[in-house]
């Protein structure tokens, strides 16, 4: 099966110039959904990851999947103001726009092996953003993953050091 035939490409969402890559479309088919899990699961299964990050909000739903398989704890990486106890914040640029992202302190522990997961890679900001809040709480990353990589943005570049890995890549607009 070609996952890629599940994404559906909005153009000019959410503002003009952008063409959006929307994985509803894959998430509500149970085979392909399944699928994307399954690859996932399979490039991080041998790595010991403790904690999985997953970031707000689409990276939630591979994110709490992926520490259930790989019986890791799930930690939520948020946008701010939503995380009720003492957090670390970090700034990124975004393709489209500015943000933050937040983390409890004590989510992590000093030498935890993390799994982030994100959605998709865009520019890589959001991604750098995490990892900077990971280790700030003194985790040690052991693989960044996404679902999709928009690799004509090069946000690998913003993650250099780390196992990057994707389930799809799309190598042109
Ligand atoms: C999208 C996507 C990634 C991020 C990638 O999230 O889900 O998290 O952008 O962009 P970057 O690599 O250029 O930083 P968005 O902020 O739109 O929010 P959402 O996941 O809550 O929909
Ligand atoms: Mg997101």
């Amino acid at each position: 099966m070609n996952l890629q035939d599940f994404i559906r490409s909005i153009p000019d969402f959410p503002k003009k110039g952008i063409i959006f890559k929307d994985i509803t479309t894959l998430l509500k088919d149970p085979e392909a959904f399944n699928t994307a899990a399954d690859m996932l699961y399979n490039f991080a299964k041998n790595l010991g990851v403790q904690k999985v990050a997953g970031i707000e909000s689409r990276g939630f739903v591979f994110g709490s999947l992926l520490a259930q398989r790989l019986k890791a704890g799930f930690v939520p990486i948020r946008k701010p103001k939503k995380l009720p106890a003492q957090v670390y914040s970090a700034s990124y640029t975004l393709e489209y726009g500015e943000d933050t992202l937040e983390m409890h302190q004590d989510a992590i522990l000093k030498g935890e092996k993390v799994l982030l997961h994100d959605d998709l890679l865009a520019t890589g900001g959001t991604a750098q953003a995490a990892c900077s809040l990971i280790e700030k709480a003194g985790g040690k990353i052991v693989q960044v993953s996404f679902l999709i990589e928009l690799a004509f943005l090069n946000g690998r570049e913003k993650l250099k050091g780390y196992d990057v890995v994707s389930v799809m890549r799309y190598e042109s607009e």
